[in-house]
């Protein structure tokens, strides 16, 4: 199955969104075989974001993301890496529809709640960044029947 890497980022765990945003991965029928509490150190925050080194926000988004620890997670399913990026909204809050994660949270671009791969390449370079290999549970889940046709 596809997977993605889902991160609440520091305002995400303040906010104390954390269990809606898990909720709402598990109410879609997604299954979750990692998850930690980490507070990222800088070098590793330069990597996940290496594709954005050269953009003039690029300190604030380390100080942001640096700030204190997020949730990592890894949800597992059908076309995650997509839908989980519908079900975030778009980057800027201010653009993301209602009933999105972003668009029901967040206001600022730089401090919107939460991160999720953008590629299915992504998702595999981000879960080998955050997580080791016997941090990713495999378990049989036993609504598949019932959510997959
Ligand atoms: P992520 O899921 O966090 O990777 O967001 P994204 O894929 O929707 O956007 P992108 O990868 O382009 O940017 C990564 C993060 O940088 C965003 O989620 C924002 O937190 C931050 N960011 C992006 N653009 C801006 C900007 O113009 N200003 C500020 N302050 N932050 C930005
Ligand atoms: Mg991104």
């Amino acid at each position: 199955m596809e997977r993605t890497y889902i991160m609440v980022k520091p305002d995400g765990v303040q906010r104390k969104v954390v269990g809606d945003i898990v909720g709402r991965f598990e109410s879609k029928g997604y299954q979750l075989v990692g998850m930690k509490m980490v507070q990222p150190d800088r070098s590793l925050l330069e990597d996940h974001y290496d594709s954005l080194k050269e953009k003039p926000f690029f300190p604030k988004l380390m100080d942001y993301m640096s700030s204190g620890p997020v949730i990592a997670m890894v949800w597992s399913g059908k076309d995650v890496v997509a839908t989980g990026r519908k079900m975030l909204g778009a980057t800027n809050p201010l653009d993301s529809a209602p009933g999105t994660i972003r668009g029901d949270y967040a206001i600022d671009v730089g401090r919107n709640i939460i991160h999720g791969s953008d590629s299915v390449e992504s998702a595999e370079r981000e879960i080998g960044l955050w997580f080791t290999d016997d941090e990713l549970m495999s378990w049989q889940d036993h609504s598949h029947d019932w959510v997959y046709e």
